[in-house]
């Protein structure tokens, strides 16, 4: 499956917002990441629905969001009008969460499901037919510009080996401290869509230089392009 640089918006410019998405698909985003977060499954409070559908406007790339809140199935509906391609709901967020990725369908959405660092692989086993993506939190969710966890890497390992079983098509996504240093080990273990905050937004040379940088690590070469699909 070929590497999608997903971009995580948490980090950017709030104030320019459409701008900087701007220069991150130019550069090669082929997915938006919106982190929505509750304040209470994480300790953090983040982006909304008006905010995704700001993210809709601005790009026709592919806009997926991962929603760190508690009893995800309420906010599913209003997430789906927003336009998102893709809403992600964490396994421990919910009792349901079955259910939820059938409501997710229904909403005509595609569906991911997330585990935090301390989750084993098992968790998602019994869910994994029903799921487009499934993300590989790599750092404790709630905040950007957190190190990267290896000890999530054989989960990772895990997760694609099953999904080759049972559901070959869907992707692996990874979240939290992915930058050039840490990209290709996770590449190497399966994962193929990677998430970035600070390394894109936040790169001391600017968005440009934090996307090319990424792109390289993912093996996408030079062209801006390559990695749009
Ligand atoms: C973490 C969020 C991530 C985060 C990544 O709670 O789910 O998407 O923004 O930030 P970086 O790439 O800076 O670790
Ligand atoms: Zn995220």
């Amino acid at each position: 499956m070929k590497p999608v640089i997903a971009p995580s918006i948490l980090s950017a410019d709030l104030t320019r917002l459409g701008e900087q998405i701007g220069e991150a698909v130019a550069h090669g985003a082929g997915w938006i990441h919106v982190d929505v977060m509750d304040g209470h499954f994480v300790p953090n409070l983040t982006l909304g629905t008006a905010v995704a559908a700001a993210v809709r406007q601005a790009t026709d790339r592919w806009v997926d969001v991962h929603l760190m809140v508690e009893r995800p199935e309420a906010l599913l509906p209003a997430f789906a009008k927003t336009g998102a391609n893709s809403l992600t709901v964490h396994v421990e967020a919910t009792p349901h969460i079955h259910r939820a990725l059938q409501q997710i369908h229904a909403l005509s959405c595609k569906a991911g499901v997330a585990l935090n660092p301390g989750t084993p692989a098992e968790a998602v086993f019994p869910v994994l037919h029903l799921v487009d993506l499934v993300l590989v939190m790599s750092v404790n969710p709630g905040f950007s510009g957190q190190a990267f966890l290896p000890e999530v890497l054989p989960k990772v390992r895990l997760l694609r080996e099953r999904l080759d079983a049972v559901n070959p098509q869907a992707r692996v996504q990874i979240d939290g401290g992915i930058n050039a240093q840490t990209l290709p080990e996770a590449l190497r273990a399966g994962a193929d869509v990677f998430v970035a905050a600070s390394a894109v937004f936040r790169h001391p040379e600017g968005i440009a230089a934090g996307m090319t940088a990424l792109r390289q690590a993912a093996g996408l070469g030079s062209d801006p392009l390559g990695s749009a699909d």
